[in-house]
């Protein structure tokens, strides 16, 4: 069965990296990107605290904003919290969500996971959903069952290619300058793409990104494996030259 045409997304995620002098990075992407259109959706998620600015800069570019987490409820007396509606209020389009880094960080379970993207769904919102094993679980051989149940866990019922956007990300990966294979790569992606497809009615055209230590260098050989539509990209999304390399690679 032919694999229906989905069209990529590079995301920079700035994780907690960034005073207002970075803005420059994402000024200087976005003339990149004049003079050189990508073949991808493009995103940068800032911190917090640059998100009205990135936006404002932003403003009628190919480069779309995106936050780095939101909290489950739609308001409430959560001091230091940041919901949904108060992004999309601002013009976020993307949200990550259940990174491992919040999931170790923050002790975040697939079900809060599931209810921040439920969030994020109800305030338009696309969620990156983010999936990925450990190296202890990868050399127990369990990496293929782990990210199923945590996307068993954390993508709502409610899911389609308009809303969310899986990533995997092999935590060992993330900012250790390793990468999986790509056959292992191969084999995970096309694991995610089954369960999506038996799932949702559009799980076929549901984008699934690879993240961990993507840079100028690999990109072309990462994102020329089946089933990966994109990347999400921690350290190298910080350079405005880098980022711009990578998407290059589409
Ligand atoms: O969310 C992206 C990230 O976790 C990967 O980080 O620095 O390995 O590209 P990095």
């Amino acid at each position: 069965m032919s694999q229906p045409a989905i069209r990529p997304l590079v995301a920079g995620n700035w994780k907690m990296f960034g005073l207002r002098s970075a803005l420059a990075q994402i000024e200087r992407l976005r003339a990149l990107l004049a003079a050189n259109p990508p073949g991808a959706d493009c995103a940068i998620c800032p911190p917090f605290t640059l998100i009205d600015a990135a936006i404002k800069i932003t403003a009628g570019s190919a480069i779309a904003i995106g936050a780095q987490d939101c909290h489950s409820a739609d308001e409430g007396a959560h001091t230091g919290d940041i919901a949904a509606p108060m992004l999309a209020d601002l013009g976020v389009r993307h949200v990550i969500i259940g990174h491992s880094e919040r999931r170790t960080d923050h002790g975040e379970g697939d079900s809060l996971v599931m209810a921040k993207a439920c969030a994020a769904h109800k305030a338009g919102l696309s969620a990156i959903i983010c999936v990925g094993e450990t190296l202890a679980q990868r050399d127990a051989g369990a990496a293929l069952d782990i990210v199923i149940k945590q996307l068993e866990g954390s993508v709502p019922a409610k899911a389609n290619a308009a809303n969310s956007i899986i990533a995997y990300e092999p935590v060992w990966a993330i900012g250790t300058g390793r990468t999986p294979q790509t056959d292992d790569i191969a084999q995970m992606h096309q694991a995610i793409r089954s369960y999506l497809t038996n799932r949702f009615e559009d799980g076929g055209s549901m984008r699934i990104l690879y993240g961990g230590s993507v840079k100028p260098k690999n990109a072309g050989e990462l994102m020329s494996v089946a089933h990966v539509n994109g990347a999400l990209v921690g350290g190298a999304s910080l350079d405005s030259g880098d980022f711009n390399a990578i998407l290059d690679a589409y």
